[in-house]
């Protein structure tokens, strides 16, 4: 009911929004600065940009001030990306599967088991000199990716446990709203169910799907937790989170604007991932003692086993992933002793 009235509510919050910003200025003047993601304001993401803000007020405060809007409350994330291409909001904080049908190399990250440790995830994703041809991909969609946010590892969750590929048979799972998403929890032998974060309580709470898949902050910040019992740590993903910015407002900017603005990217991305540990953590201690949550430690082989065709096929069906999936391999085989 609450995520009801909140729906109907930040509908007309949206309207409202299109109506008042007429170039988007605050009545003493400043540039407002509309950031939208669809996180709680206590998940890592939330004071990441509360770092952004933070800096670009500081050096730019004159000039700029940035508003923040968590919870999904300018719309899910493919929505808030809509509002971004057009500039009615300046930037939102999204997953890559929703960037897929902009660009195609973001597929790439919907492989299963693309990264083999985090460390090779982390050094691919932060190596932002090379991400940058990544990040210009959708420059022609109207806005390009500034830094990322660790999203952690994937797992399923469901009201049904899962120990083996097998017990995914006969359950519907919710994905992300890209095609490659669908495709990876198929091939696991799930009935893939594509529908947005901010519905997925409610679809599993009412039966229409037997669970999802995500970290486990999902459990908490989103509440999940609450009626998904059993989390099996069979680690299909590591997927990052991106802060992706309308390109027309980073373009007209002066360079002394967009290195600040950059500045406060990164910086964001550093109080992140510094928070993201720790919130898992907490996440799985709540879980636990107040939802009830079973961890499971699966046989992760066998996942892999399952799943072990997909890459070769998403690389034949998508040559723009083949540069970016090489680099990805380099990286992983230096951390699996290769090199
Ligand atoms: C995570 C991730 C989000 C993503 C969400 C989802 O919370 O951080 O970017 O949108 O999962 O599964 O939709």
């Amino acid at each position: 009911m609450r995520k009801r009235l909140m729906k109907i509510f930040s509908g007309f919050f949206v309207l409202a929004l299109a109506l008042v910003m007429t170039g988007c200025s605050a009545s003493n003047g400043k540039r407002i600065i509309r950031i939208a993601h669809a996180q709680s304001e206590t998940h890592p993401e939330h004071l990441g940009l509360l770092k952004f803000k933070e800096i670009i007020e500081d050096k730019l405060g004159d000039r700029y001030e940035v508003e923040i809007f968590p919870n999904e409350l300018l719309g899910s994330a493919q929505k808030a990306i809509e509002l971004t291409q057009t500039g009615a909001i300046d930037f939102v904080v999204a997953g890559t599967a929703n960037l897929e049908t902009f660009a195609d190399v973001y597929e790439v990250f919907s492989m299963p088991y693309l990264f083999t440790s985090e460390e090779a995830y982390h050094e691919v994703m932060n190596d932002n000199d090379y991400m940058q041809q990544v990040y210009h991909s959708t420059d022609d969609s109207g806005f390009r990716v500034l830094t990322w946010y660790n999203a952690g590892t994937r797992n399923f969750y469901s009201t049904k446990r899962i120990e083996t590929p097998e017990d995914l048979k006969g359950q519907k799972i919710r994905v992300q709203q890209s095609p490659a998403s669908v495709n990876m929890v198929n091939s696991f032998g799930a009935a893939a169910s594509p529908m947005s974060f901010g519905e997925v309580y409610t679809a599993i709470q009412q039966g229409v799907i037997h669970g999802a898949e995500n970290n486990e902050l999902a459990l908490t910040n989103n509440k999940h937790g609450e009626v998904a019992k059993y989390y099996s740590y069979n680690k299909h993903q590591m997927v990052p989170d991106m802060l992706i910015g309308n390109a027309k407002l980073l373009n007209d900017m002066s360079e002394e604007d967009l290195n600040v603005f950059m500045e406060a990217a990164l910086a964001s991305t550093e109080v992140e991932l510094a928070e993201w540990d720790k919130a898992v953590e907490e996440a799985k201690n709540i879980a636990i003692n107040e939802q009830g949550v079973e961890f499971i430690d699966v046989d992760v082989q066998k996942f892999k086993d399952a799943v072990s065709d997909v890459q070769e096929e998403m690389l034949e069906a998508n040559p723009s992933i083949q540069e970016l999936y090489d680099h990805i391999q380099a990286v992983n085989a230096k951390y699996e002793g290769k090199e």
